[in-house]
């Protein structure tokens, strides 16, 4: 990516990119209440999308499928706020900085993002399958990368603006049953702090939210869920903490925290022994 494809590089000082001002573009929502949902189809992205709009929000939903994008948009007539459904699949990465680029033009800023795309297929104990470990890097990890290198650069400029990624309890330890996909989720907690540190100087806010086990698509083939928590409950908070300033990472719910205390403290020659 270089410069001039970017609409977020430094030569654009302004918060917009070149040829788009804050605010310009026909229905630009108020500032404050311009947010983007990548992952936004099903899920936890869905539900914010529902309560964004709600709460009137200009939201800018990204997903692959287009026609549960384009419900979301039915759905939010009627409401304050108003859906721009953007298919997109988060391996084609080339796309991305022209999407930021629309995105910004057409909610006519930008001030809330979630990365929410995400997958997790079944692993089986003694299956070691590379096309299956690096779709989860490509999805969990080089799209959140993707999306979210133009949009910190664009609220660096902006000195305003919040970054919300979506971890897991999975990343707190290299557990049995989910090697790669928890291996993204720290990596994924790992960069969102080098970005929280990185821009805590310009007043942007970083997030990282550590759901346990939600009711989603994700999770409905599982046989049983511990503590679960619907998709909408989890929306609900995960907004409700990305726009306090109490936590930078949260687990959702938060009685998640002292479980994942007790497992990270788990030595390792006992949680080998563990199905944890
Ligand atoms: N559910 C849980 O218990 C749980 C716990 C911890 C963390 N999480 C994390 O929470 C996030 C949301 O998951 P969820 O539980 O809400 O699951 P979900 O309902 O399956 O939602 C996943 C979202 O990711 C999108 N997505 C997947 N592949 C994509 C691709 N190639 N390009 C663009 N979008 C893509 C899906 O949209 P399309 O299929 O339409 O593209 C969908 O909107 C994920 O990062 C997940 O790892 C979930």
């Amino acid at each position: 990516m270089n410069g001039s494809q970017d609409p977020t590089t430094a030569q654009n000082q302004a918060s917009a990119p070149a040829g788009v001002s804050a605010g310009s573009s026909a229905g630009a929502a108020a500032k404050g209440k311009r947010a983007l949902i990548v992952g936004a189809s099903s899920g936890m992205g869905e539900a914010m999308v529902q309560q964004l709009v709600a709460e009137g929000y200009a939201v800018a939903a990204v997903a692959r499928r287009q026609d549960r994008l384009d419900a979301l948009a039915a759905a939010a007539q009627g409401h304050p706020g108003r859906v721009v459904a953007i298919a997109h699949d988060v391996n084609r990465v080339d796309e991305v900085p022209g999407l930021v680029e629309r995105v910004i033009s057409e909610l006519g800023g930008l001030d809330f993002y979630v990365y929410a795309a995400g997958v997790m297929p079944d692993v089986e104990a003694e299956e070691y399958d590379t096309e299956k470990d690096l779709l989860m890097v490509d999805v969990n990890l080089s799209g959140f990368i993707a999306w979210t290198n133009p949009i910190a650069r664009y609220f660096h400029s902006q000195r305003s603006g919040t970054i919300v990624g979506i971890g897991s309890i999975a990343g707190d330890r290299g557990r049995k049953g989910a090697p790669v996909y928890g291996a993204t989720k720290a990596a994924m907690e790992t960069l969102l702090e080098s970005l929280r540190n990185r821009l805590a100087e310009r007043s942007v806010r970083v997030v990282t939210v550590k759901p346990g086990m939600i009711e989603t698509p994700m999770t409905e083939h599982l046989d049983k869920l511990m503590m679960p928590v619907s998709a909408k409950r989890a929306a609900k908070e995960i907004l409700k903490v990305s726009r306090g300033k109490l936590w930078n990472t949260r687990h959702i719910p938060l009685r998640w925290l002292p479980v994942s205390l007790v497992i990270r403290s788990i030595p390792s020659f006992l949680f080998r022994k563990t199905s944890i």
